[in-house]
């Protein structure tokens, strides 16, 4: 299927929000901290969901965290395997675990025939991608990444502006973005280590800046990257005292707070991206999206929150003259897009559909992440090599 089809179609699913399937598909929650939360929240306002079991390695964090919603009845265990083996009537998992443990759990899942929603990044490498990726393809099952921005009617604007062609070719784009202090440790530490997150602010938030741009033009080939990271903030002490957390968290910080990255993608584009979980700055800038017939400027975003920061601007020019055109926010009364996200999946399996926001696409994604790290460890550019699958 063409990628415009699959987006248009996820576009489709996303929006039906409103039918209730007579059978219900029944779900497992891996990984019960905190966006597991988030994921309970949507199933829970959907008739036609039913949440039968969950796992998390923490002895009893499981049945502690069913109970507080309510639930008495969830099958709790404590790892992810534990449960594919002994379910044996499951539709679909949330996999809500750290970033490290992305690959094993989705992988075990599709192997046990099990629908997967995997929450973003998809994994922690391209090679770890590619497992996944095979994983998919000899299960048949459906796979897809929870990316919620992208239900963003702004986002989608993105895409549909580069899309409708009025920029024309585009050959250059910068993205990225940050915060100025927000190292995230808010349940503990399992974004900041080493073992649990491996990578930081790419894999939090880095992500979605990606997905925004790669999204709209359609998700080309990433073929060489040169990288650099760094984390200053996150190895001082002081930063996380003055948050009023433990001085140690310091010692345990083992993943970038800072990465750049200058990438050269298929078709002769340009992407230049950065990212801060913590900068003596308020923004590293605005995206821009550079084409042959007129640019885009979306205001310093929060894409990952789904968010852009005001109305975005086209400069182009018209019978020699420069102009403007601004853009007018679109809002939206629906539900939020962490529902649509779930949603759409749910759709997609109760109804046979495809991944809403699929590894094909995000697998670039991820090498691009990871295309990063390796250059910042040799200090050069490197190739992006990505086999068939
Ligand atoms: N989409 C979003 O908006 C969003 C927001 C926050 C976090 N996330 C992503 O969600 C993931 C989890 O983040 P979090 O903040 O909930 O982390 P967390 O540390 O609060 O929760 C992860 C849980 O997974 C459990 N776990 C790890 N391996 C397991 C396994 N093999 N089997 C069962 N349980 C296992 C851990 O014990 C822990 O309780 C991260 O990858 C993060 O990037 C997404």
């Amino acid at each position: 299927m063409a990628k415009d089809a699959i987006l248009d179609e996820f576009k489709k699913t996303a929006q039906t929000t409103d039918v209730v399937f007579d059978k219900k598909v029944k779900v497992g929650i891996i990984g019960t901290g905190w966006i597991a939360e988030a994921h309970m929240q949507q199933y829970l306002d959907m008739p036609d969901v039913e949440v039968v079991a969950g796992a998390d390695v923490v002895p009893g964090k499981a049945k502690a965290f069913f109970e507080k919603f309510g639930l008495e009845n969830v099958r709790c265990y404590e790892s992810h395997t534990e449960l594919l083996e002994a379910e044996n009537d499951l539709d679909a998992v949330s996999i809500c675990t750290y970033n490290s443990t992305h690959a094993e759990c989705a992988i075990a899942a599709l192997e046990h025939g099990v629908h997967v929603l995997l929450e973003k990044p998809m994994c922690v490498t391209t090679e770890e991608a590619i497992e996944i990726m095979k994983a998919e393809k000899k299960s048949g099952k459906i796979l897809s990444i929870g990316f919620q921005p992208r239900l963003d009617p702004n986002m989608i604007k993105v895409r549909d502006i580069v899309q409708s062609g009025i920029l024309g070719d585009i050959y250059y784009i910068q993205t990225g973005g940050g915060r100025r202090h927000g190292i995230p440790t808010p349940f503990g530490t399992s974004f900041i280590e080493k073992d649990t997150g491996v990578i930081g602010a790419m894999g939090d938030i880095g992500c979605y800046s990606l997905d925004m741009v790669l999204n709209a033009i359609g998700y080309p080939k990433p073929l060489t990257v040169s990288g650099y990271t760094s984390n200053f903030f996150g190895k001082d002490p002081h930063y996380f005292e003055i948050d009023g957390k433990p001085a140690e968290y310091a010692d345990l910080f083992g993943v970038e707070d800072f990465a750049a990255g200058f990438v050269r993608l298929e078709g002769g584009i340009i992407l230049d991206f950065r990212i801060a979980w913590a900068m003596h700055l308020d923004t590293s800038g605005d995206t821009i999206i550079m084409g042959k017939k007129g640019s885009l400027r979306i205001p310093s975003t929060e894409c990952w929150n789904g968010s852009i920061g005001g109305p975005m601007t086209i400069y182009s020019e018209v019978a020699g003259s420069q102009i403007e055109t601004k853009i007018p926010m679109v809002t939206d009364n629906s539900k939020g897009n962490f529902y649509k996200k779930i949603r759409a999946f749910v759709v997609a399996v109760a109804t046979g559909g495809k991944a809403p926001v699929p590894t094909s696409q995000i697998l670039y994604n991820q090498a691009i992440i990871d295309g990063i790290v390796k250059s910042a460890k040799i200090g050069k550019e490197i190739e992006i090599e990505i086999p068939e699958i």
